[in-house]
């Protein structure tokens, strides 16, 4: 099944989940901080791996985790080494929790750095990362780490859990979401601008502008409904304006060569 069917088709199914299928738990409990967990060194804590996944699988948390407290220990380049360790050890503790296997028996992860306001035109038709609430296609799991950030306003990360929004108000995927228009192949399911005062309020939080004090990840499987997005950035400072974010994604594949 391709990605965009499966997404819809988790999303028309939301309305059905029995109470208590999913953890009550809520997107206010994502946050942890790596100062309880012994940091000793670059070494990941294999406690911290599995908190953050126990987060991320909805049978147990909210579907998001956020791990602060890295700049007592790291600069950027430094916690970005981390965060791709941390991201790496994750997703194999929670994979096939998750259900990966139905998406593919191979994992294909990517690792980047994007600079928000500069990303190449002929990439996603924009110079700037997605901001309205959304969830990425093909993803699986991503996590993003921000910075360095400096010279705007805004940038707000958002989360939204409209896996019991939908199940709470009988909603379908045609009553909630639009398919995004990109240049190339395929699009995302987009939340329609009229829903998102409500679906914030009700389910949504607001982590404010991220720095390179937190770790970011959003189980973003089909059936996990997390949406995330960004509020609007206005460069403040244009000489020192800089909004990179270091991210680590995975998605499943049938086939083992890239
Ligand atoms: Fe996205």
């Amino acid at each position: 099944m391709d990605m965009m069917t499966a997404r819809r088709e988790a999303f028309d199914a939301m309305a059905d989940i029995p109470v208590g299928a999913i953890a009550e738990a809520s997107l206010a409990a994502a946050t942890i901080t790596v100062h309880d967990y012994g940091l000793d060194g670059t070494a990941v804590p294999d406690k911290l791996v599995e908190t953050v996944a126990d987060l991320l699988d909805r049978a147990t948390g909210p579907g998001a985790a956020v791990v602060e407290g890295l700049s007592d220990f790291f600069d950027v380049g430094l916690a970005r080494n981390f965060h791709e360790a941390l991201f790496r050890q994750v997703w194999e503790n929670c994979a096939s929790r998750l259900g990966a296997e139905q998406f593919g028996r191979h994992d294909r992860i990517k690792v980047n750095t994007t600079s928000d306001g500069a990303i190449p035109m002929e990439l996603y038709g924009s110079e700037w990362s997605f901001k309205d609430l959304h969830s990425d296609r093909d993803a699986l799991l991503f996590s993003h780490l921000y910075g360095p950030v400096a010279g705007f306003d805004g940038g707000a990360l958002l989360l939204a859990d409209v896996c019991g929004f939908m199940r709470h108000h009988g909603l379908r995927f045609a009553d909630l979401f639009d398919w995004s228009v990109e240049p190339t192949p395929g699009s995302k399911p987009v939340l329609r601008a009229e829903h998102v005062p409500q679906v914030l309020a009700e389910a949504g939080i607001d982590l404010g502008a991220p720095g390179p004090d937190q770790i970011i990840f959003v189980n973003n499987f089909p059936d996990a409904g997390i949406l995330h997005g960004v509020t609007p950035v206005a460069v403040t400072d244009p000489q020192r304006y800089v909004r990179e974010f270091h991210r680590c994604s995975v998605k499943r594949t049938t086939r083992s060569d890239p």
